[in-house]
């Protein structure tokens, strides 16, 4: 961090001393106002539910510029990344800062494919879920559960401890988000198939059967490729920041993952994909795009508690960079499979524009996100509604890692611990019960 020559001082109205704060620069993005001391100097907190204006840490890994609509992965636009590189080349990346040159590509996907497999065991722990459950549930314990089942990487204090858990961890998810989807249809699992690529294998384990193999087709394996590496990584977001407050603990990287998948799992973050294909289901089913403008009518009263999935964003007060790549990429699987007519998609696309013209969207700076197109790629692709979070925690899994061993390397770390501005009962004493 380097140290502005600018500082900020903080007054009160009521003649207590003002107090100077220190203000560092980023290499890009706005400045920090360093409060740490804030405390200790005043007997003050700051107030900022939701983290609107705080910055949680420092990091090196991934930037937003939510008014331009800019993604960059250690520096590298999304934009490129997507088209020039393949998604473990991204993990690698993400993981140690640098792309990889093709020996450390080859070393690095060797590596991760050596250990898809998961321990037998863990096919009898899923065997505990309802064959209903939802996929994110079963997600968030299977990977809660990584760490019963391999102890010699759950030292976070200890670097090797912390590079084994990752490779486990990027190898496994799809195994076991395929696991999960075979448990449920009641089909035999798939074992991986380490010859494949890391995005053609998820899809052979999820679509083949003892009987028929499955040949992974090109640009469906592509669009995968590009849904993982379009969400690998989103900065400080709530799952991330859920990875980072959990380790921060001390606790074991697969627990700390497991947190992520959970808090993924709601419909104003990952589970917006899910809830975003559902809206546009509903609509069709009321009568598709001559339905629209009623729906619009819904989303825009306040009391109606109806939103637009797969709109808006904290950050992007733009279109979001990852939304047109999945706009190109819903093009071209639509494309393959002759599926140009699907009228859930021409339904999204005039939805989308109807919301883009509307003074309530426009003044608001409501743009599609992500979600808003890799529900329709994934239904395109023949996966079932209810996976689309557990793709997006499979996906999201490198990122988390990244962040959470970025802090653990930070000497400056300590245990995640926000204070609270009470508002409740003051002391009192507590009445025998018949006199309550
Ligand atoms: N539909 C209708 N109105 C919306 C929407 C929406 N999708 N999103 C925001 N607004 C309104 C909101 O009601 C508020 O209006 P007003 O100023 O009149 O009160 C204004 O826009 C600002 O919204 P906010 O709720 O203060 O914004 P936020 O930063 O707290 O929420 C969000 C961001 C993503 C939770 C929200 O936009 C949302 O719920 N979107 C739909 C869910 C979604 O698509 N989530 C996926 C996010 S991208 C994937 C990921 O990274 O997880």
């Amino acid at each position: 961090m380097t140290p502005s020559d600018v500082k900020a001082t903080l007054a009160f109205s009521d003649g207590s001393p003002s107090m100077e704060l220190p203000i560092y620069k980023g290499s890009i993005g706005p400045d920090v106002i360093d409060i740490r001391k804030l405390y200790a100097q005043t007997g003050k907190f700051t107030y900022d539910p939701g983290f609107l204006s705080t910055a949680s840490c420092n990091s090196t890994i991934t930037y937003i510029d939510g008014d331009k609509g800019e993604l960059l992965y250690r520096g590298y636009p999304i934009e490129q990344l997507a088209v020039n590189c393949d998604y473990l080349e991204t993990c690698y990346l993400l993981l140690y800062g640098e792309l990889p040159n093709a020996d450390q590509k080859a070393s690095f996907n060797d590596r991760v494919m050596h250990h898809t497999m998961v321990n037998e065991q863990m096919q009898f722990f899923l065997r505990g879920f309802r064959r209903d459950a939802h996929p994110m549930a079963v997600m968030t314990g299977l990977v809660g559960a990584l760490s019963a089942f391999y102890h010699d990487s759950t030292d976070i204090n200890n670097p090797e401890h912390r590079e084994i858990a990752a490779i486990r961890l990027i190898a496994k998810m799809p195994t076991l988000v395929a696991m999960a989807y075979k448990y449920t249809i009641g089909q035999p699992y798939i074992y991986p198939k380490n010859d494949l690529s890391y995005a053609g294998n998820f899809m052979r384990m999820m679509f083949a059967t003892p009987c028929e193999d499955y040949k992974p087709n090109d640009v469906l394996v592509r669009a995968m490729d590009r849904i993982f590496t379009l969400h690998a990584d989103h900065e400080q977001n709530a799952s991330t920041s859920t990875v980072r407050l959990c380790g921060s603990s001390g606790t074991n990287p697969f627990a700390a993952i497991a947190a992520g998948v959970a808090c993924l799992w709601g419909p104003a973050h990952g589970g917006a994909n899910e809830a975003c294909l559902n809206m546009l289901a509903d609509i069709q089913n009321q009568g598709g795009v001559a339905k629209i403008g009623e729906f619009i009518k819904q989303v825009k009263d306040k009391n109606s508690g109806v939103k637009l999935m797969g709109f808006g964003h904290r950050v992007y007060k733009n279109y979001d960079p990852r939304a047109k790549l999945m706009r190109e990429t819903c093009h071209e699987v639509l494309g393959e499979l002759g599926l140009q007519n699907d009228p859930m998609f021409k339904l999204a696309m005039e939805l989308e524009k109807i919301a883009l013209e509307d003074e309530y969207f426009v003044a608001r700076k409501l743009y599609p996100n992500v979600d808003f197109y890799s529900g329709i790629v994934q239904r395109a692709i023949g996966i079932p509604v209810p996976l689309f979070t557990a793709i997006f925690a499979l996906a999201r899994t490198v990122g988390w890692i990244a962040q959470l061993n970025e802090m653990i390397g930070d000497p400056e770390y300590k245990i995640g611990r926000p204070r609270q501005l009470f508002v409740g009962a003051t002391s009192r004493d507590v009445k025998p019960i018949g006199q309550r």
